[in-house]
């Protein structure tokens, strides 16, 4: 089953917030801070607003509720008072007829601002206190005296870099006021509940006077579920003025002002005994996290709960520190910490092989997660499918194989070198906030025959919207074509968790399936009455038919909901879903945060051209454990595209920033892969017979796993490069060209 969605993308048929008509509407544009870290000494907004076409410009006086839209913390004013904590901190609120004149007039506010020491590095903040939440800790085992028992130990020093979401669609959210203080608020979000909540809070009225819709995102990816900055600021500005209002970032304004993936730095020691098993490890992360804590301290959680990778490790000493320094805020990116802690560990046994003269892939083997094995945090592992990845993968791609063929065609060639990796996936699911594992849906059958959902999931190009229709679909015993997904409304669904942690389908789609099942249930009840047939169990609803027995229809489904609602029965349910079972301790970091795992494996193969330092990424070969696919297709292409993204972060993305902290890299430099980048041999399985009685219709999360595979760009090459002879410490990720080169030919760190 193909993403309708798809389809209408590529006809330029889809609708996005810019395509909603808003007649009369006004433009919005933020002024923001030029400086790091300062204090406010004095604001003039005189001159701004008496610019042409300007409408009205704000500043904190202005809001009329909470000046505060801090995501986990109360730690960040939608408009700065006193101080300013990060360039391109939102300071005043700019609103004019069009957004050229808003733009104009926004470089007429005057600030005077006392400028103060700022921080950029996560372990000078670290070392200074300058933190968010608390210093995270857990040993498991006991690691010191395991290390004492250690054939071999590796040490070092990591870091990994920072990623821009470039989703198509920037930041943007158009505001229309209504009658009587309401306001309706269409947004690019990922979190309906949280951001209702926030504009609430903003304009200090109750939640039932907000009604936030969102059709769909041109992309998220992360970075649209947590900083309410854009979708508040428009509301306040259509609330006061009553008036529509817009306000739409630029592509500039979206990579100097949003949050990114989070850098961490690292420090790590790995220990191992002679037959290459892991017996201790420790990690400590630095979380590089910027001016507020937003989401990180969630992200830094994640990070934290999955520092051991896929790998069974009986001593381990982690923690875990969320550092606050002067740049923007940075949030959630595909794979919320995953990936950042994951790198620590495969980077080590990487280190580790190096040491013992091994394939790392060798000592990966040796210490893969198997049913039983225990996870830092309490959990005994069953249904573990790392090694049935790894076999699978084995089957096709022949590791050994490929290793030796490396090793031959490196012994014969002396200017360019091949370098592979396997890298395992194991990605636990379930938000790991508990509280935030819930759903609820709207089902309405109308007298026509044809059904509406409405559930708190956010359509972003992932496709849960095709699933949830499926899901409908399947369950009700209709053609797809009866069955359509509404837009996400916090008036048709309340308090909807965000879209994110790849579980927008498991809950949102268990929570469909409760109550098309319930409407089925009564429709079969009534179908009975209604066909006077005296056994009940006889009556089916199968592609828009009803059954009495095997024998031929006896009706359509059509006919049969219009008797229903004529006869006065109900055809609309709302379903509420709670994934059951889970738990954890903040104080003890023990628990069972997720339902179940998505298991993985990949390889990668790279060509280093070692007087260049370029290389190609020449093959990838991934098996993927997505449980009973509600449908191959999307989930085909969601592995795709996270692989994909995954090797942009490890291999080719870099954000600069300048002395000052701005942020340098603009659209004009800052690489993304394009479609020539991915290698023309990338061969995605997903593992056949696996199934999943912790999601719905078996199926498994895929949305960000599959990110994980991207790491191996940077290790083939950091295997190429080991084979072309570079001896150094394991380079930052990104390993870029430069870098590569660099690690060739002069310093690796720049
Ligand atoms: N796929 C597309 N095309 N666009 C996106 O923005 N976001 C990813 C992933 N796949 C994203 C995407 C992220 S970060 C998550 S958490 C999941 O989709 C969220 O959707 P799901 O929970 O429905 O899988
Ligand atoms: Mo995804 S980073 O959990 O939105």
């Amino acid at each position: 089953m193909k993403n309708e969605d798809m389809l209408m993308h590529v006809r330029g048929a889809s609708l996005f917030v810019d395509d909603i008509p808003a007649p009369g509407c006004l433009h919005a544009v933020l002024f923001t801070s030029p400086v790091a870290r300062g204090r406010i000494r004095s604001l003039d907004i005189s001159k701004a607003a008496a610019a042409p076409g300007v409408a009205a410009v704000y500043t904190h006086k202005d809001v009329p509720g909470l000046n505060q839209v801090g995501h986990i913390l109360k730690d960040q004013p939608l408009l700065a008072a006193d101080g300013v904590e990060y360039i391109g901190q939102p300071i005043a609120l700019v609103v004019a007829e069009s957004q050229r004149a808003a733009r104009r007039a926004a470089k007429l506010v005057e600030a005077d601002i006392e400028p103060l020491e700022p921080v950029f590095s996560p372990r000078e903040a670290a070392a200074k206190g300058h933190i968010h939440g608390k210093r995270r800790e857990r040993v498991t085992g006991d690691p010191s005296a395991a290390f004492a028992k250690c054939k071999y130990v590796v040490r070092g020093r990591l870091s990994s870099g920072p990623q821009e979401h470039f989703y198509f669609e920037t930041q943007r959210a158009l505001a229309v006021p209504g009658e009587h203080d309401t306001i309706k608020v269409y947004a690019s979000a990922q979190s309906p509940g949280a951001f209702h909540h926030h504009l609430a809070e903003v304009l200090g009225i109750p939640m039932h006077k907000v009604e936030l819709d969102i059709r769909r995102l041109g992309g998220g990816f992360g970075g649209k579920e947590s900083t309410a900055v854009w979708i508040t600021a428009p509301a306040l500005a259509a609330f006061l003025l009553k008036r529509p209002v817009k306000l739409a970032l630029s592509r500039s304004e979206d990579i100097a002002t949003t949050g990114k993936r989070h850098a961490y730095e690292y420090d790590y020691k790995l220990g191992l005994d002679a037959e290459g098993k892991i017996l201790a490890y420790e990690v400590d992360l630095f979380q590089h996290a910027g001016a507020c804590a937003d989401i990180s301290p969630a992200v830094l959680g994640r990070s934290f709960l999955h520092v051991s990778g896929s790998y069974n490790i009986p001593n381990l000493r982690v923690s875990g520190t969320s550092c606050r320094t002067n740049v923007p805020p940075n949030n959630a990116f595909r794979g919320f910490g995953v990936p950042q802690a994951v790198f620590a560990i495969e980077a080590a046994l990487t280190h580790a092989a190096g040491l013992m003269g091994l394939p790392p892939e060798e000592l990966k083997r040796r210490n893969l997660l198997k049913d039983g094995d225990t996870l830092a945090y309490g959990v005994k592992l069953e249904g573990v499918n790392a090694g049935r990845c790894w076999e699978v993968l084995d089957k096709r791609a022949g590791i050994a194989a490929r290793r030796s063929a490396v090793e031959e065609y490196n012994r014969t060639h002396a200017g360019t070198k091949k370098g592979l990796a396997v890298v395992p996936v194991c990605f636990g699911i379930s938000f790991a906030q508990t509280a935030l594992n819930q759903a609820g849906s709207l089902v309405n059958i109308y007298v026509d025959g044809s059904v509406s959902v409405s559930t708190g999931a956010v359509e972003m190009g992932q496709g849960v919207n095709a699933k949830i229709r499926i899901v409908a679909a399947r369950t009700l015993g209709v053609p797809l074509e009866r069955v359509r997904v509404d837009t996400t409304n916090t008036s048709r669904v309340p308090n909807a968790s965000p879209t994110s942690a790849s579980s927008g389908a498991d809950l949102n789609g268990m929570a469909t399936k409760y109550a098309c099942g319930r409407l089925r249930e009564r429709l079969l009840e009534f179908a009975a009455r209604h066909l006077s047939c005296d056994d009940p169990a006889k009556v089916s609803i199968r592609d828009g038919e009803v059954f009495v027995g095997e024998k031929d229809p006896v009706m359509t489904w059509d006919r049969l909901v219009a008797a229903a609602q004529w006869a006065r029965v109900d055809l609309s349910e709302h379903a509420f879903y709670a994934t059951p079972n889970l738990h954890y301790d903040m104080e003890t970091e023990l628990g069972r945060p997720f339902a179940y795992y998505a298991y993985g494996t990949s390889l990668t193969e790279v060509l280093l051209d070692r007087s260049r330092g370029t290389y190609s990424i020449e093959s990838v070969d991934v098996v993927q454990d997505v449980g009973e696919s509600l449908s191959p297709e999307i989930d085909l292409g969601q592995v795709q595209g996270a692989v994909v993204q995954g090797i942009g972060w490890s291999v080719l993305e870099q954000v600069r920033y300048a002395p000052d902290g701005r942020v340098l890299t603009g659209a004009n430099s800052y690489k993304v892969p394009d479609i020539k980048f991915v290698p023309d041999n990338f061969n995605v399985t997903l593992l056949r017979d696996s199934s999943n009685p912790f999601a719905v219709c078996n199926s498994k999360a895929v949305g960000e796993p599959p990110l994980i595979h991207g790491l191996g760009a940077y290790l083939a090459l950091a295997d190429a490069l080991r084979a072309a002879g570079a001896t150094g410490p394991l380079p930052p990720l990104p390993l870029t060209p430069e870098r590569t080169f660099m690690c060739l030919h002069g310093k690796a760190s720049e």
